[in-house]
């Protein structure tokens, strides 16, 4: 168990499409602990693997962030959409950050579970808007990618400042 690093945008890392996981084992596992551990010490509600560099298709999540239903997606695809919704976006590589990012409504995703069981979960509501923007980490696409450039820009500027910041304090 542990709190992992959590890159901070804009990073390449955080650009790239993610592998497919092809052997869900022990040291899996224990990696989707470290990613509950690393969510729940930001308080975020989702992570996805390459917020913490690590470029594979595996995503966690726990909307209501009681532990009573953690969910873990790898490989996940959505198979069916529909609807239009939006909310202000947050992300734990953007910290501090809102914007409205279009999304639908409802999702159906098909996923593999921790034990590599395929499942498909129907979601609407949060974890809907919360899949789609968790398999955007996937193909290396963050929730700024979906406003307009200025105020991408904007939010650019300030991250710049604040990986400066964290910079600095390391030292
Ligand atoms: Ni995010």
């Amino acid at each position: 168990m542990a709190v992992l690093n959590v890159l901070i945008y804009p990073d390449d890392h955080l650009a790239q499409v993610c592998e497919p996981v092809t052997e869900i084992d022990d040291a899996l596992r224990a990696f989707i602990d470290d990613m509950f551990d690393t969510m729940y010490d930001h308080e975020g509600i989702g992570l996805a693997a390459p917020q913490v560099d690590v470029q594979k298709r595996v995503i966690t999540m726990d909307i209501e962030g009681d532990k009573t239903n953690q969910i873990v997606l790898i490989n996940p695809e959505i198979i069916a959409s529909s609807g239009e919704t939006g909310i202000e976006e947050g992300c734990l590589s953007i910290p501090g950050a809102r914007a409205l990012v279009p999304r639908k409504e409802f999702v159906t995703v098909k996923a593999l579970n921790r034990h590599g069981e395929e499942f498909t979960l129907e979601a609407d509501g949060l974890l809907a808007i919360c899949i789609q923007h968790e398999i955007d980490h996937l193909n290396g696409v963050l929730f700024v990618d979906h406003i307009s450039k200025l105020k991408r820009d904007r939010i650019r500027e300030k991250m710049l400042k604040l990986k400066k910041q964290i910079a600095r304090a390391k030292e």
